[in-house]
């Protein structure tokens, strides 16, 4: 049987860990799992906060029934209806018909489409309130993280913030949902890179939430992916409130780039070499062949600095540095110090598309573009040294200041 120590009196996670997915909304890679969440509050009407992915309904409903034996529920609350959490819904109909489904105006739009459920609904606008018995709940809407019909709902008796997708994580529970009773190491990096590639682009939505969720006391955070946040909370709304600021969280640089043959990567190690000749230790390198897009964009919104190497490819960029600068560039990762190099055999394009990308995305330029011919020479190679000299260097002059 499953885990049902309450979170908080008479409320349950009910939630379900996916160890058999491998990408998310089917392309990023999940080598941690993931989890859909769902929690139930046992109470005079009883309320059931979001469903899970259709393909774990029946784990879902055996959890709800473990708890119930059999009794019914009054209400289930949808913050979010895209399908890793709404997917349940038209099966939760089908087993409780009379259950009144709680969301706004645009949840039930998109209800109706998905599922065709219009009947037996409750609108909330921002700030209602709804009675269950002993507790009061209260919702706020939080368009844009991820989706415009997104809302949170705030639990008054023991200050629980159920967050939807906001401060979720990729990465299963291993044993417990509370992040007091396990090893939370694993959910840092997923934490980034959930919100890097989820709700990146939303960087003003997620402002506007967090300042409105400032007037509320939180204790708990039940989000609609990975642990329930007590012990952390501090540091995961931190986080999220630096990532929507697109500020850095450490010192340091990401070098991204692509190479068929070799040339792009000796300038690689040249740049790198410079960077930390340079004094700067944090030097993240990634060849786009081998690492998939999702883990350079979590290491972006990590460091403030970028630097870009791409050979030049049919006259234009090598097609997975292209990749990489649109999935940048849709979510208008802000403020950021960059640099580029590249290498061609009989024309030279890369590096000018780069320079033109850091124009179009305001960025710094920092230190002398590298473009190389043909093979790498000691000229190209001392230049390219230079080039993460002085990105050391402009790193280093925003210390403590
Ligand atoms: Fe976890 Fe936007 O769904």
């Amino acid at each position: 049987m499953y885990n049902k120590k309450p979170i908080a009196d008479n409320i349950f996670y009910i939630g379900v860990n996916d160890r058999q997915k491998e990408s998310f909304e089917n392309y990023l890679p999940l080598p941690e799992g993931v989890t859909y969440n769902s929690y139930l509050i046992v109470d005079k009407k009883t309320t059931v906060i979001d469903t899970v992915d259709i393909a774990f309904a029946d784990v879902f409903f055996a959890k709800i029934d473990a708890v119930l034996k059999g009794g019914t529920v009054d209400y289930l609350i949808v913050n979010h209806v895209e399908p890793d959490h709404a997917g349940s819904v038209g099966l939760f109909r089908q087993k409780y018909p009379n259950v009144i489904i709680v969301g706004n105006a645009k949840t039930f739009d998109m209800l109706n489409g998905y599922f065709g459920i219009n009947t037996r609904l409750h609108e909330v606008k921002e700030g209602d309130s709804l009675s269950i018995g002993r507790r009061t709940l209260s919702f706020y809407m939080a368009p844009m993280v991820h989706w415009p019909e997104v809302m949170v709902t705030y639990e008054h008796q023991d200050k629980i913030l159920f967050s939807a997708d906001a401060f979720g994580t990729f990465g299963t529970l291993n044993g417990d949902y509370s992040d007091a009773c396990i090893n939370t190491e694993k959910y840092w990096n997923e934490l980034r890179r959930y919100y890097a590639c989820i709700v990146g682009k939303f960087g003003v939505p997620v402002q506007n939430a967090l300042k409105k969720l400032a007037a509320l006391e939180i204790k708990t955070v039940c989000s609609a992916h990975g642990p329930v946040w007590q012990k952390e909370l501090t540091k995961v709304v931190s986080l999220y409130d630096k990532w929507s600021r697109y500020e850095e969280e450490e010192e340091g640089v990401v070098i991204a780039y692509g190479s068929m043959y070799g040339n792009t990567q000796q300038l690689t190690e040249a740049v790198a070499e410079g960077i930390v000749a340079g004094g700067i230790k944090n030097v993240v390198v990634h060849n786009v062949s081998k690492t998939d897009a999702s883990f350079i964009l979590s290491d972006i919104f990590k460091y403030k600095a970028l630097i870009i190497g791409s050979p030049t490819y049919m006259d234009g960029l090598y097609p997975l540095i292209e990749k990489l600068l649109s999935a940048i560039e849709i979510r208008r990762i802000k403020n950021r110090l960059f640099s580029c190099f590249g290498s061609f055999t009989w024309t030279g394009t890369a590096v000018k598309k780069l320079t033109a990308f850091s124009q179009t995305m305001k960025w710094e330029m920092i230190g002398a573009p590298v473009e190389n011919k043909h093979a790498v020479f000691e000229e190209k190679y001392q230049a390219a040294f230079e080039l993460g000299l002085a990105m050391a260097e402009k790193l280093k002059s925003l210390r403590c200041s």
